[in-house]
């Protein structure tokens, strides 16, 4: 395979042979390097005679002679790129007997040296400040591919990195990320969601979401895991809101990570609203919401051509009160709408809905363990309390529930 090694050339000599497309790409990321760079060839294209006008590159006009390694000093490094093979193995066997490392681009195989695909980490990405250098069996496209693979997956935050430190004193001022996390299966929190998760030094995790992505964090990330549970709340909402202002405010960035979507019956916006007024910048990353997703995963589509073009979400915690406005015709997605069943159900007959109206329950929809139990509005509550469902769970109301019988689960 050859050993790695990186080379520092910032002014140092080096020799590239040949002046077409090839060795202008050379020349250019050795100018970038720092090197003095003389080309010699006969012609050169555009771009080399472009910076021999700008007199950054020196030009011999010329074949290749032997004396080029050596004068007007010995090059620590040669590219050769002439596009004749005869040249180019002349150049890399004076190179041999002077022991000068040489990079032929036309045979890998019989070169000394070869340069790997590079490609560098962008600023504000789990990237920033890598180099990704990728070789492998001297098949430059393939080392290509596989490079910009690497670097999509570390900007991205979907390679699980070690985060860009910051040098104590540089820290920029904190922000608060409001990231939607998706309805728990980390294949569906979105790309920005998880770079953000890379790059967090603080995570306040709700119960809900994808917190399995929470392993993959480095062991110095300050994980805070402010998770309700029905009738539980263990972090009241004012602690949390504090907890976001004080570390953002120390500098840090911070990631709320929350399930399916910050602003949708996620009081992400309340979030926002404290950071903003304590002068701490917020930024929200939509998420995938349950109220569409988690019927989805059941084989319910929330609109259905010929069944209904709308839908209504809504809160069961005022026990169906504003469902109950809804058209009639529209479909009900109601969260936390598991343990007030009984008196939602009641109202939602009171306002005109069918008691035969088709009832889904969706549990812990896009994890391992979930679960669809499927009744009517009249015996929604007999059916909570009989096949034991349980929160967290997505409950739908009409026709749309019937099409899970010829599509099944979808995930
Ligand atoms: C406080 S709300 C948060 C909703 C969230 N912001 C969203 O967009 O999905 C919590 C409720 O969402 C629903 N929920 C969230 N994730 C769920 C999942 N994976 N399976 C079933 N229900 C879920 C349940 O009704 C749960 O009680």
């Amino acid at each position: 395979m050859g050993y790695p090694l990186t080379l520092q050339l910032r002014d140092r000599r080096v020799l590239v042979v040949g002046g077409g497309r090839v060795a202008a790409t050379r020349v250019c990321r050795l100018l970038a390097d720092g090197a003095h760079v003389t080309v010699v060839a006969p012609e050169v294209g555009e771009v080399v005679a472009a910076l021999v006008a700008e007199g950054r590159v020196t030009w011999l006009a010329r074949g290749y002679q032997s004396t080029d390694l050596m004068q007007p000093q010995r090059a620590w490094l040669v590219h050769t790129a002439t596009g004749d093979h005869t040249v180019d193995s002349e150049v890399a066997d004076d190179c041999e007997g002077l022991g000068i490392w040489c990079v032929r681009a036309d045979d890998g195989a019989r070169s000394a040296a070869w340069s790997p695909a590079v490609a560098n980490g962008s600023a504000g990405t789990p990237a920033e400040g890598l180099q990704i250098a990728v070789t492998g069996d001297r098949d430059p496209r393939r080392a290509r591919a596989v490079r910009d693979a690497i670097l999509a997956g570390l900007e991205s935050g979907v390679l699980p990195v070690r985060r860009v430190r910051r040098v104590p004193g540089t820290t920029k001022p904190g922000r608060v990320y409001l990231v939607g996390g998706g309805p728990g299966d980390p294949g569906l929190l979105t790309v920005r969601g998880r770079a953000l998760l890379a790059a967090a030094d603080v995570v306040v995790a709700d119960r809900l979401g994808p917190t399995d992505v929470l392993a993959d964090l480095d062991p110095d990330v300050l994980v805070l895991d402010v998770g309700k549970r029905p009738g539980a709340h263990p972090v009241p909402q004012e602690e949390i809101n504090a907890l976001l202002v004080e570390h953002a405010s120390a500098g840090r960035t911070v990631v709320r990570l929350k399930g399916g979507d910050p602003f949708v019956l996620g009081r992400g916006g309340e979030e926002a609203l404290h950071c903003q007024a304590h002068g701490i910048p917020v930024e929200v990353v939509p998420g995938v919401t349950s109220a569409v997703s988690v019927p989805a995963a059941a084989g319910i589509p929330v609109t259905h051509r010929g069944i209904t073009t709308s839908f209504v979400v809504s809160s069961a915690h005022d026990g169906g009160a504003v469902a109950a406005q809804a058209p009639l015709d529209a479909t009900l997605v109601l969260l936390m709408g598991v343990s007030g069943i009984g008196e939602t159900a009641a109202r939602l007959m009171d306002a005109g809905r069918d008691p035969a109206t088709p009832v889904a329950f969706i549990e812990r929809g896009w994890t391992p363990t979930q679960r669809t139990t499927v009744t009517t509005l009249e015996k929604a509550a007999w059916a909570v309390e009989h096949e034991q469902v349980k929160s967290p769970a997505v409950v739908v109301v009409g026709d749309v529930v019937r099409l899970r019988e010829t599509l099944g689960d979808l995930r």
